[in-house]
């Protein structure tokens, strides 16, 4: 598992039952009795069938079965398709040792120093690289570890979250292992595995470094990849640390803290992509102009599109969690 590029939606659904159910919520568009799932958000999928068209929902019945190999990371998709998405969506992604050095940079200004994690370095191959540090991590006067565990970071336009977890380098679909890795969950889950040495503290801990981990997309199938990849990260750690699976229970709260704190929204506008709409506005007759008194319709932008205020959108805002208030908050309303 933790050698695999391609998690594989039917593994997943056969060895973790409504595991992948929850991967696959939008937590803003569901309501308690009216779940809903994220959408493709592209057209890349469209040639399938009418039901993989950019407003479909991403169904578990799409992507599994004998669609098992429908969701694939950009390094597996075709040439062409990788040309359309840089061209339409700017998908490029960021090598690893460029994550890693600017991974180190945060980590520097919060622990005071360099080289906390790993020392940045040259490949035999002659390419940026790094060697993971081998002491325990030490916590700079006034910070523990869990203060390193439950601060708040986050990757925006998340693509495959490579700045979150490096399982594989996105560029080039080199595996890396759980010990040797750089994302931002990763450090944290280094940090959960030197310091917790029960199942039950570790799950507690881990839980606690999903919660402050936080990232949006606008594909669909791109938020998937890194919600499934993130939830592997942890899988990888816990077997790294006790050669073991977590129970179900505690992977579905995993996938649930996941489906929050991984999104899908337009990062421009912070709603759900492609949720805002014009409206078509009827006006009185004016009988001096027309004494016909007919009707006329105009069509009417949404306020935020057409100001390009960020406040202003009529399209649903997305909501995420504030784990500590227990209670959800709109995106938007974070951003100064
Ligand atoms: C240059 S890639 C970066 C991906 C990843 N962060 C990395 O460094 O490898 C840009 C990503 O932004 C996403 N994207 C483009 N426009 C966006 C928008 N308005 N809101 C959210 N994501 C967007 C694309 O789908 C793509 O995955």
């Amino acid at each position: 598992m933790a050698n695999e590029i391609d998690i594989l939606e039917n593994e997943l659904r056969d060895r973790y039952p409504d595991v992948l159910d929850i991967l696959l919520l939008d937590r803003t568009a569901s309501t308690e009795k009216q779940p809903k799932n994220i959408f493709f958000a592209t057209d890349n999928y469209k040639k399938i069938g009418p039901d993989y068209s950019f407003v479909s929902p991403i169904r578990k019945e799409l992507i599994t079965g004998r669609h098992g190999s429908v969701i694939t990371p950009r390094i597996k998709k075709s040439l062409a398709v990788q040309k359309s998405r840089s061209k339409d969506m700017a998908e490029v992604f960021t090598p690893v040792w460029v994550c890693n050095a600017q991974n180190n940079l945060v980590d520097n200004a919060w622990f005071g120093g360099e080289g906390v994690f790993n020392t940045e370095t040259t490949g035999k191959d002659g390419k940026p690289s790094w060697t993971t540090t081998e002491n325990k991590i030490a916590f700079p006067q006034g910070k523990t570890w869990q203060d390193y565990v439950k601060d708040n970071r986050m990757e925006i336009s998340c693509g495959e979250a490579p700045y979150i977890t490096s399982r594989y380098d996105t560029t080039n679909g080199s595996v890396i292992p759980a010990e040797n890795r750089i994302g931002i969950l990763d450090r944290k889950l280094r940090v959960v595995n030197e310091n917790c040495d029960t199942q039950e503290a570790w799950l507690e801990a881990a839980g606690t470094a999903l919660k402050s981990t936080y990232a949006y997309e606008w594909q669909g199938d791109s938020l998937l990849i890194a919600r499934e990849s993130i939830l592997y990260a942890v899988l990888d750690n816990f077997r790294l640390k006790f050669d073991d699976v977590p129970n179900l229970e505690s992977i579905k709260k995993f996938a649930e803290i996941i489906s929050w704190n991984v999104w899908q929204m337009d990062g421009l506008k912070c709603v759900i992509p492609c949720s805002c709409k014009s409206k078509e506005v009827t006006e009185e007759p004016d009988l001096f102009a027309d004494p016909a008194g007919r009707a006329k319709t105009r069509t009417e932008p949404c306020e935020g599109c057409a100001k390009d205020n960020i406040r202003k959108h009529n399209g649903i805002y997305c909501k995420i969690m504030d784990w500590d208030a227990c209670k959800q908050i709109k995106f938007v309303d974070m951003v100064k």
